[in-house]
């Protein structure tokens, strides 16, 4: 077969077992089967009943050219049992989309269909790729049965946030086949860990205060306009997630986003620079690190109209005037606390984070090219470049927003992050 996508080579001849359960997120995970096939991955796709009344059957047969099952009792195959033959055989197992339902099930242990039947006898690492509604994705017993699991060793890929079915913006909308395609490529290349590994959580931020800023600033013309940037908190939000699921104590400042900030995080909403500034400098001197992915401002109208303002015939010309930098002055102001930047920028990217370390007083930046596609503001992923204080840079492939944060905790910790605390 031809493999014309760089990414995912390693799926060639793997056994592949594709889990879909009932939303409406399994049209798309008619597109992941295309694409694993393509890969050249021997794939046997189980449909639960309810995932049945979304596609047919017939659509993943066609895709995988292998039978679709759907009921435990279906034995084709009289010398096997089915559901154990094909979890010994299966080299990888990927359940997408996943309900609430279907996550409470394998939570609890229950087998009633073919697929939790399957997945108890599986020995094969397991992902799971969420998708229902922002409210039930954020709802208590979703998120204790995704830790349990994720405890167990099931890997996550967690949903991109956008506009979902239900009319509602948020985090729950299945990741897309392309970025589950290349989680699971780069797992069977042993990029991110060991095939049949999982990777257990580390409570490594453990005793740490920690402060992430996020989302863009807006700085008022009037009561009615302001000026703002593209930012929409999701690499702030993902930093702060990740601090806290590895033990930290964590204050996320934000400026407004359309995101539904972490559990269990402590949470202070802003909206200029000014009020960031001022956020972040009233808790600074008890933090022990601080990541600064909030998109502050650098000018602002010199003047706040109290009215509305009215149109005139004439142009209008706003006067600008500087907003504090607010990681500057953490720079300088520092005792023992460890700074991270980010730089965005969108031409000489190492250059421009190189001379923002040393201005800022940082011991890590963040940069990226917010030009590149995968990158920057908008996305569920980013392509950046670590630099450390000491000018030594790690260029990082496409992430998700979530693996990079966590590969930045991993970084901070390699560069002595909690070593004076301990
Ligand atoms: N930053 C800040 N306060 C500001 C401006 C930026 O704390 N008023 C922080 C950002 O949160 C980021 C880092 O400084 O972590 C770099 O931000 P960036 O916008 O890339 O750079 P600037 O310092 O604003 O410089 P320039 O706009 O000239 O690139």
């Amino acid at each position: 077969m031809i493999n014309q996508n760089p990414y995912d080579h390693n799926l060639d001849g793997k056994t592949v077992l594709l889990g879909v359960t009932g939303g409406i997120a399994a049209y798309k995970a008619a597109a992941l089967a295309s694409k694993i096939t393509q890969a050249g991955a021997d794939l046997h796709v189980i449909m639960t009943e309810s995932a049945a009344r979304f596609v047919q059957p017939l659509t993943f047969q066609t895709l995988s050219r292998n039978h679709v099952i759907l009921d435990t009792f279906e034995e084709r195959d009289p010398r096997v049992v089915s559901h154990i033959d094909l979890a010994d055989r299966a080299d990888l197992v990927i359940i997408a989309p996943a309900t609430a339902n279907f996550l409470g099930k394998l939570a609890g242990g229950i087998a009633d269909d073919m697929l939790t039947t399957t997945l108890l006898a599986v020995r094969a690492p397991v992902f799971i790729a969420p998708a229902m509604n922002v409210h039930m994705y954020d709802h208590p017993a979703v998120k204790e049965n995704m830790k349990k699991l994720y405890d167990w060793g099931y890997h996550f890929i967690e949903p991109g946030e956008g506009q979902l079915a239900c009319g509602y913006v948020g985090k729950g909308r299945l990741e897309e086949p392309e970025q589950i395609l290349h989680t699971i490529d780069r797992f069977l290349s042993g990029e991110n860990g060991t095939m049949g590994e999982s990777k257990p959580v580390t409570k490594d931020l453990k005793g740490l205060k920690i402060l992430v800023t996020a989302g863009p600033t807006r700085e008022a013309v009037d009561p009615v306009r302001f000026f703002t940037n593209r930012s929409t908190g999701k690499m702030g939000y993902a930093l702060a997630e990740a601090a806290r699921d590895r033990g930290a104590d964590v204050i996320l400042i934000t400026g407004k986003t359309h995101l539904v900030p972490p559990d269990g995080v402590q949470v202070i909403q802003t909206e200029s620079a000014q009020n960031m500034y001022d956020a972040v400098l009233s808790v600074y001197d008890d933090i022990d690190a601080v990541a600064k992915a909030a998109a502050v401002a650098d000018y602002r109208p010199a003047q706040v109209s109290e009215k509305k303002i009215k149109k005139g015939d004439g142009a209008f010309t706003v006067e600008m005037e500087r907003t504090p930098d607010i990681l500057k002055t953490l720079g300088k102001r520092k005792t023992s606390q460890f700074l991270i930047g980010f730089a965005a920028e969108s031409n000489d990217v190492e250059h421009y984070a190189k001379m923002k370390i040393q201005k800022k007083n940082l011991d890590l930046i963040v940069a990226n090219n917010i030009l590149e596609e995968g990158a920057g503001f908008e996305t569920d992923s980013n392509i950046v470049t670590l630099i450390d204080r000491n000018g030594r840079s790690q260029n990082l492939p496409r992430l998700s927003k979530r693996e990079l944060a966590d590969k930045i905790w991993d970084e901070a910790l390699k560069l002595g992050l909690g070593a004076s605390a301990e």
